[in-house]
């Protein structure tokens, strides 16, 4: 696939928001249509060699889905149906919602949940970010001192969301684009 795919679960939307600007600066040649993961298959998703996948956080620094109140359904639905899938060979890039405000003690937690899962099916993942300017006390986002993905706080913090998404985007789009050319060299 020549392309780099787009997934993102949400509930009330803004996932998908940040998902859609992402792929705007990041250009419509270079990645697909984000796609909401409670309507993805796993076939849609384990097509692409590189691939960007965001997370809002819900329940208890959980990934949203029905047991978090998500009622369509989300990552948590999705994960069972990748949990045999081998990812060696894929780049990830993430990204993740959260509030640092009202969640401080554990800020993005569902981006980290879904690291892990990604890490432990053997993909690569780019794209890490600094802590620089958020204010929480917890967030198991963060490894070696940096967030293993973009991290957006739209609610106490909206007025940086540009600014991040223009540099985090600008900083790994060589990423991708390599890792779309490796994938690609049979
Ligand atoms: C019930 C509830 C629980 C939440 N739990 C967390 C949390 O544990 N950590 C966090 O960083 N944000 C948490 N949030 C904030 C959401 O992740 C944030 O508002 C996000 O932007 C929502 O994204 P969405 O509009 O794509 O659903 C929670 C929000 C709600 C309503």
């Amino acid at each position: 696939m020549d392309k780099v795919g787009l997934f993102f679960g949400t509930d009330s939307g803004t996932t998908r928001l940040i998902g859609k600007k992402i792929a705007k600066l990041l250009g419509g040649d270079l990645v697909a249509k984000p796609l909401n993961i409670n309507r993805a298959t796993l076939d849609d998703l384990l097509q692409y060699d590189v691939l960007i996948l965001g997370t809002a956080t819900y329940g208890n620094g959980e990934l949203p889905g029905a047991a978090n109140n998500v009622k369509a359904g989300s990552w948590l639905e999705f994960l069972p149906h990748l949990a045999g899938a081998d990812l060696t060979g894929k780049t990830i890039a993430l990204y993740g919602l959260g509030d640092q405000e009202k969640y401080g003690d554990r800020f993005v937690n569902g981006m980290a949940k879904l690291y892990q899962v990604v890490k432990g099916l053997g993909a690569t993942v780019v794209g890490d970010w600094p802590t620089d300017d958020y204010t929480y006390t917890q967030s198991d986002a963060v490894i070696d001192g940096r967030f293993v993905g973009l991290a957006i706080d739209n609610n106490s913090q909206g007025m940086l969301t540009d600014a991040r998404l223009a540099a985090w985007t600008a900083a790994v789009k060589p990423q991708l684009e390599e890792a779309l050319a490796a994938a690609n060299v049979v």
